[in-house]
């Protein structure tokens, strides 16, 4: 149970990845300013999470059960907290989906929309309207580059980042008016099991009904370039957490917080043609045209990538 004065902050998705080392990194608060209660929907595989966070288990972090696809286990959960009172909502819990779409049956993809998007919008209706009454809290949702930026073969995955990034684009406005604050944590690529599913995936799969081109551009062309952009450019789950622990602790919490600086060029290169045509072309470019330089522009990028661009994003440092 939190200490008086301790915020109550309750993390989505702890088993492994991002969610596990927010965990990790708010309980071991110097200060003990948190107690996390962090969630995850099978507590068969809480161990990873009780070993990380070594002497704060029991103390700054106890564990729940909690299914955001579930609306019983989600109300069970926010009951079994002493006033349901939640300060800090974390809602990183998702789930990534890649592939030709043809091969991609429709259930599957609202399994995506289910977690990635209904699951926030169940975290959230259970747990704003006390943050509303109580006049204070923060909401944090883990979204991605791939809700700001669509990426090749991640159709459905980034409509479903980009669906929630509109959703808190409106919310906020309201919220603020209940001194209750919204942001959005904005990843690049972050090496996790995310990734490691990712490439199991595509092992096992088959792709039916989709024409031999496409796989081809799909196994040869997108998953290399995919699998280098991971290594050049991909950030650890230490890097996100401590990004969001400095959105958390800042006096006015931006909206947006990009991890990553070398993806601000990318974002920047969207608002920059109103018609869309520039990014859409680019990125054929760069996976077409471009996909055997990709690893040198990719180490490049980073190389180049000037403190300007840095400022826009919130720094793990
Ligand atoms: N890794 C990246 O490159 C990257 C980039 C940008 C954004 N993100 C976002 O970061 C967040 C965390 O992902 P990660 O990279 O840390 O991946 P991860 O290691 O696969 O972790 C995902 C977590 O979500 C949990 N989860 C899945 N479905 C759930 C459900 N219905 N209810 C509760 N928990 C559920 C998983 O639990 P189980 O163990 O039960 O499956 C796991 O703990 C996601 O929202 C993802 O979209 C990731």
């Amino acid at each position: 149970m939190a200490s008086p004065g301790q915020k109550v902050v309750l993390i989505t998705g702890c088993s492994s990845g991002i969610g596990l080392r927010m965990a990790v990194m708010l309980a071991n608060d110097e200060q003990k300013r948190y107690h996390v209660i962090a969630t995850m929907r099978d507590l068969k595989r809480k161990d990873k999470l009780v070993e990380a966070a070594g002497d704060a288990y029991g103390k700054t972090l106890s564990l729940a059960v909690l299914d955001v696809c579930n609306d019983d286990s989600v109300k069970q959960c926010i009951n079994g907290i002493k006033d349901r009172h939640v300060d800090v909502l974390i809602n990183n819990a998702g789930i990534g989906l890649v592939g030709p779409l043809e091969s991609i049956p429709i259930e599957e993809m609202k399994k995506v929309f289910e977690t990635n998007f209904f699951g926030v919008i169940r975290m959230i209706k259970e747990v704003m309207p006390d943050m509303k009454k109580r006049k204070g809290g923060h909401i944090i949702v883990v979204s991605s580059v791939m809700g700001l930026q669509g990426v090749v073969f991640n159709d459905v995955y980034a409509a479903s980042k980009f669906a929630m990034e509109g959703f808190c684009e409106s919310l906020a406005v309201q919220l603020l008016k209940f001194n209750v604050t919204l942001s959005l944590i904005e990843p690049g690529p972050v090496h996790t099991e995310f990734e490691a599913k990712m490439i199991q995936d595509v092992k096992q799969k088959e792709y039916p009904g989709t024409d031999p081109d496409t796989v081809h551009y799909f196994k040869n062309v997108y998953l290399p370039s995919s699998v280098d952009i991971f290594e050049t450019l991909g950030q650890t789950p230490d890097d996100i957490a401590r990004c969001t622990k400095k959105v958390i602790e800042a006096s006015s919490p931006r909206f947006r917080n990009l991890t990553n600086p070398l993806y601000t060029p990318i974002v920047a290169l969207k608002y920059a043609d109103e018609t869309g045509g520039l990014s859409v072309h680019a990125f054929y470019h760069m996976l077409f045209n471009l996909g055997p330089l990709m690893h040198v522009s990719m180490t490049a990028m980073k190389y180049l990538t000037c403190g300007c661009l840095r400022s826009r994003t919130v720094s793990p440092n």
